[in-house]
């Protein structure tokens, strides 16, 4: 349990920033039942490796493969809901103009939980696009009315092509005006707050140490040392849905606030 003078302490350096970002990942969303990415194949999708799944090449070899996967992961989202973390962080941005939150989660909890102007990094289950992108990149599609189940992959209704997730996969590129707000932030904030991620995905893992190098203060929350740990100047070790509630509730005190 992190003691409450760390919080105290931690609290003071994030609410004393002009600019405040706030930085998540997987662990943010663990309380809410949705396993981690690599935690994600069990049961049936034992058998196979995440990250050869979620490529672009493993879609062109094995479309409905690939298909199945995130109609799995969807059904997982789906029937989730935000925890004491993502309302924290809620609360947070809806008594502070000042604080920005980017993400590397795709499952859109924080939105769900009120967050604004989420910077989603690797996109978002909840929406899906052309995979050709036929009338530009991207090119949004809705799946309402469009014939499809768990192994029979849509299509295109502007192309007839195939649809996919509108998520970033092994191997492809950030979109870049999502690459370059969250960059932008990272050079421009005082502190940032990293919840919940291993630090080790990137370009999303370099945001800490562009941050550090700006001279922001760095505040972490995991269950456990990561990548981040190395630039931390503190590192509060606890579950996000107990830690959180306790750092915004000491933001956001009188004390804090008149500072
Ligand atoms: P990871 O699965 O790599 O790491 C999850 C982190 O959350 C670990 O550091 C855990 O210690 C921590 N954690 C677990 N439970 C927690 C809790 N209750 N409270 C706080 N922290 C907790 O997830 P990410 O770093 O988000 O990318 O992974 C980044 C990317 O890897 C994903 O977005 C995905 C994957 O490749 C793409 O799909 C492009």
């Amino acid at each position: 349990m992190v003691d409450d003078a760390l919080i105290a302490r931690a609290a003071s350096a994030l609410a004393s920033a002009r600019l405040l970002a706030v930085s998540s990942g997987a662990g943010v969303s663990k309380e809410s039942g949705i396993p981690t990415f690599r935690e994600a194949h069990t049961g049936l999708w034992a058998q196979y490796d995440p990250e050869q799944l979620a490529t672009p090449t493993a879609f062109r070899r094995d479309p409905h493969l690939v298909w199945a996967w995130y109609m799995h992961r969807r059904r997982l989202i789906e029937g989730a809901e935000p925890n004491p973390a993502h309302v924290a962080i809620a609360r947070l941005q809806a008594e502070r103009p000042n604080v920005m939150l980017i993400t590397q989660n795709v499952d859109g909890l924080h939105g769900i939980a009120g967050s604004r102007d989420v910077i989603e990094l690797h996109g978002n289950l909840r929406r899906y696009r052309c995979a050709d992108s036929c009338q530009g990149d991207p090119t949004p599609v809705d799946l309402d009315g469009l014939d499809y189940d768990d192994e029979t992959v849509p299509h295109c209704p502007h192309c007839g092509g195939l649809v996919r997730p509108d998520v970033v996969w092994y191997g492809e590129p950030l979109p870049a005006v999502v690459l370059g707000a969250a960059f932008d932030l990272a050079e421009c904030c005082d502190a940032m707050l990293v919840v919940g991620t291993s630090g080790v995905v990137q370009p999303a893992a370099s945001l800490p140490w562009v941050a550090r190098d700006h001279r922001a203060a760095i505040v972490e929350v995991n269950v456990k040392p990561s990548g981040v740990t190395p630039v931390a100047d503190y590192f509060l070790k606890g579950p996000a849905g107990e830690v959180l509630p306790r750092l915004v509730e000491a933001i956001l005190s009188p004390s804090l606030s008149s500072e």
